[in-house]
């Protein structure tokens, strides 16, 4: 299949209800339009949403949400539309992160569910690795606990020097 055509733009407090739309199709408890209007308004917030555009119409397809702080960024979460998986859109949005302004951070973490496969395939891809692990972290529907894996990737002047990255699809940005 030809990847599909995406453009990125930047998240902003109209869009609440399509991210909460999104993150309903991903594994994790729903998150509230309220819940991300909060997080888009914290200082250091960057989002970012895919739309796939054909001669018909501009689809929006996924969003990732990242938050940088004392010199550290975070995701918050990423999201692909179910029938939008595996098309690219996933790494266009990662690829965005790291592009982005993230004011000074020189590293980017992440939490991801320790069953997660096809996102920990992801966050691999791009050069992150794991760096920890906390047992029993999330709590399932079922009353059922999952352990979360932290992973992590260097940004700025250590990105460049980092040579699993070199090796990998991140462009580092200006340290
Ligand atoms: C994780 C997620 C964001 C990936 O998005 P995506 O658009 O499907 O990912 P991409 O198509 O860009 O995949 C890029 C690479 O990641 C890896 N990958 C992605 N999905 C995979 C899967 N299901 N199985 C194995 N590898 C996978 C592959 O290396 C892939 O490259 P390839 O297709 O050339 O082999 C998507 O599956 C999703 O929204 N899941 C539900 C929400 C979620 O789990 N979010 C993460 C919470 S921490």
């Amino acid at each position: 299949m030809t990847p599909p055509a995406i453009a990125l733009r930047p998240t902003t407090l109209a869009d609440v209800a399509l991210l909460a739309a999104l993150h309903a199709e991903g594994p994790d408890e729903p998150w509230s339009t309220d819940a991300f209007a909060r997080l888009l308004v914290l200082p250091g917030t960057v989002g970012r949403i895919a739309v796939v555009t054909t001669a018909q119409r501009n689809e929006p397809a996924g969003f990732v949400l990242a938050r940088s702080a004392g010199g550290e960024a975070e995701i918050l979460t990423i999201n692909v539309a179910r029938a939008r998986r595996r098309q690219g859109i996933g790494l266009a949005l990662m690829r965005a992160v790291v592009a982005a302004d993230l004011h000074d951070a020189t590293r980017l973490v992440l939490e991801v569910a320790a069953g997660n496969a096809p996102a920990q395939a992801l966050y691999r891809a791009i050069g992150f690795a794991p760096v920890g692990r906390r047992i029993g972290y999330y709590g399932r529907a079922d009353g059922s606990r999952e352990d979360a894996l932290i992973m992590a990737v260097a940004l700025g002047a250590e990105c460049a020097n980092d040579s699993r990255i070199a090796q990998s699809t991140i462009t580092c940005p200006k340290g």
